[in-house]
């Protein structure tokens, strides 16, 4: 007699007993900084989760059509290689993407557990409804926590390969990328895989275009960080008296979100103690999204503890999808 395991759903939601002292000390030191930052974490509540959505599928947006073409191409490849029969998503959102990859797992018999991981508790829960209808005998063990803080609430399961696709990783400077990649390192076992989806270097005009869309979602979405703020701290702000900013910056081949005030004015966080004074023309910065060249990824990957095993770019070297192992 065969034995199948019945589908089921956990969810774990180490993000609500976060201390609620981490998020007001990252605001704080963060506005009072030179230059102004704000955690590109915040920008994801369900409206934010939503809007991202809505930037993937933008005309300007290349990264995730091609990403979701390589996998496409390759997930049967990257099945068989890892041999996994655990998927682990960092940042995993609506989960699109990864549909391509437990599609391959399950066509290879190998698909058990999935982990989706993400800070927004909403999209957790949805995907993982979503997924166990999808997925006949699927576990999914669904984390609603912040990756750099709750890794530790990935469960053990079997041969496991764990993704971060998207350019997730570009919103880390690089040497956090690297301490970041080796704490997900450490979580591993030995001979898991790793697949780390990497925005590629190009040329600066098409990278500026992918975030400054025509119909202005990526402006929305820079946006809501605020509201996110003035929902989550009590902050009194106002996003009409912010422009978006997007450009890229050669020297750390990244690009940058900005909220540009258009005025003189003061965010004030009573909750926090602080009252943040703006400039006209003076700038918050809420998000990185670094751009790596094939040296610099297998510089990271090495230097977190993996080794690469395949890579796969696209046609006009636009995103690569690196498959690593832990040795
Ligand atoms: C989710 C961080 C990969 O940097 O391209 C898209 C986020 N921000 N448009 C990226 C984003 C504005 C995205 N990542």
């Amino acid at each position: 007699m065969k034995s199948k395991t019945e589908a089921s759903i956990t969810i774990d939601v180490p993000m609500t007993r976060e201390n609620p002292d981490t998020l007001r000390n990252i605001v704080k030191t963060g506005l009072l900084a030179s230059p102004r930052t704000l955690p590109s974490k915040l920008f994801y509540d369900e409206r934010g989760s939503t809007l991202f959505e809505q930037i993937c599928e933008l005309p300007e947006y290349y990264q995730t059509r091609t990403e979701h073409q390589l996998l496409l191409t390759w997930a049967d490849e990257i099945v068989a290689l890892s041999g996994a029969e655990e998927l682990v998503e960092l940042g995993s959102g609506a989960a699109t993407k990864t549909r391509v990859l437990l599609d391959a797992m399950a066509r290879a018999d190998q698909l058990r557990y999935f982990v989706p991981f993400d800070v927004d508790e909403t999209i957790v829960r949805r995907v993982s409804e979503e997924l166990v209808q999808e997925y006949p005998g699927i576990q999914i063990h669904g984390v609603a926590g912040d990756f750099l803080v709750h890794l530790e609430h990935i469960p053990e399961g079997g041969r496991r390969l764990v993704v971060i696709l998207g350019g997730t990783i570009g919103n880390l400077p690089t040497k956090a990328a690297e301490e970041f990649l080796t704490s997900v390192n450490t979580e591993m076992s030995s001979g898991d895989f790793f697949l780390l989806g990497v925005q590629l270097i190009t040329d600066p005009s098409r990278l500026e275009a992918a975030y400054n869309d025509q119909q202005g979602i990526t402006a929305k979405f820079n946006k809501n960080i605020l509201r996110v703020l003035r929902n989550q701290l009590g902050a009194q702000c106002d996003a009409a008296n912010f422009d978006h900013v997007a450009r890229y910056n050669p020297a750390d081949h990244r690009i940058e979100m900005w909220l540009r005030s258009t005025q003189d004015q003061t965010i004030d966080i009573p909750d926090l103690d602080i009252s943040v004074p703006l400039k006209k023309d003076e700038e918050i910065r809420t998000e990185l999204s670094t751009k790596y060249d094939r040296p610099m990824a297998e510089d990271i990957l090495n230097t977190s503890g993996f080794e690469l095993v395949k890579w796969y770019t696209d046609p006009d070297q636009l995103i690569s999808l690196a498959l690593a192992r832990k040795p």
